[in-house]
């Protein structure tokens, strides 16, 4: 799995998201600060990607968390096989959670099972968000397995549609294909799961910093996560006006700003530009069990570059 993530941040992709926010920090005139993002790694973490043994995690070359045995909260991450989900899976995990990893993938999903060794606490589920009627199933599968979950992460996207597009010569069904995988995927997952929260829930959908940027031959990114964030601050005061059925939960949208690195990369290679994949992990932890911390829906992780 770990070779898996590392192949994933791939050359092609760092290339293009280190341009793309190289350029986000001359257009803004970042400096570098200290980041505000929680979970500094400690310095001597070697090397990348989980181990487990017995009921301890270590996260990505990090010392050895011991996973405790009791679950505080049922959460679920849609797009847990991703870089993103995948870290998010760990961290929530770590901090004593019950995780259910969503994948499309039978494989997938049972590597992730393998990845944690002996724990309890993580559970995993078949499913596709590409519709509303697919949305439901997993809905369904989920609430009758688990019951209504305490939160849900929707960490979705797809690497096939990060692609230079140049818009006058993009065919426009290839735009479409980026907003179905970048965009709907949170629109469907959210229209099936926002509804079947416990009280109290959380929702947190994950987007990224394209979203403040325009970029030439990038543009789908900038506008699917622009508009992802949009989606998400409406789907905040959606779920609390007079009409919500449960006004109780909350939805967030957490952007990231810089590229998503493994743990141990990012304390061996220090980058302003980058983000741990554990302060990732540490910060969806503190939306789903602090929610009142965060009183504006959008909440933003900020590489040092971008801070
Ligand atoms: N990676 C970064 O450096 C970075 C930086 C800033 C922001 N972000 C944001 O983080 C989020 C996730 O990005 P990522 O890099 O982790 O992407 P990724 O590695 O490509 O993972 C995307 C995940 O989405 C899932 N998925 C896609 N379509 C689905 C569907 N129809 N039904 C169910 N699951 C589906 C995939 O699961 P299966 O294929 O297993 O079903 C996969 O696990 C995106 O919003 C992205 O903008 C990422």
């Amino acid at each position: 799995m770990n070779d898996d993530l590392d192949s994933r941040l791939g050359r092609r992709r760092f290339l293009a998201a280190t341009a793309a926010f190289a350029a986000l920090g001359a257009n803004r005139g970042a400096t570098a600060t200290s980041t505000t993002a929680a979970g500094t790694p400690p310095a001597g973490a070697k090397t990348a990607g989980i181990t487990t043994a017995g009921n301890t995690a270590t996260a990505a070359g990090g010392p050895p968390r011991p996973l405790p045995e009791s679950a505080t909260k049922t959460i679920c991450v849609l797009g847990a096989s991703g870089a993103v989900g995948n870290a998010i899976t760990r961290e929530l995990l770590t901090a004593g959670h019950r995780v259910i990893a969503v994948s499309r993938s039978a494989d997938k999903l049972g590597s992730i099972r393998a990845a944690y060794g002996t724990t309890k606490r993580i559970e995993t589920q078949e499913g596709d968000v590409s519709s509303d009627s697919l949305a439901a199933v997993l809905r369904d599968a989920i609430v009758t397995r688990f019951g209504m979950p305490d939160g849900v992460v929707a960490s979705l996207g797809a690497r096939e549609v990060d692609l230079p597009m140049r818009m006058l010569s993009t065919p426009t069904e290839t735009l479409r294909k980026a907003f179905e995988a970048n965009f709907f995927t949170h629109v469907a997952a959210a229209r099936a799961l926002v509804p079947a929260l416990a009280p109290r829930g959380v929702y947190v959908g994950i987007n990224g910093g394209m979203a403040d940027l325009v970029v030439p031959n990038r543009g789908q990114l900038s506008m699917t996560q622009s508009a992802l964030r949009t989606l998400y601050s409406v789907l905040a005061m959606e779920a609390r006006d007079s009409q919500a059925k449960n006004p109780d939960v909350r939805v967030h949208v957490l952007g990231l700003y810089g590229l998503i690195i493994p743990y141990a990369k990012y304390d061996t290679h220090p980058d302003d530009r980058w983000i741990s994949d554990r302060q990732v992990g540490e910060r969806v932890n503190q939306i789903v069990t602090q929610p009142q911390a965060f009183p504006d829906p959008a909440v933003a992780l900020k590489a040092k570059a971008y801070s």
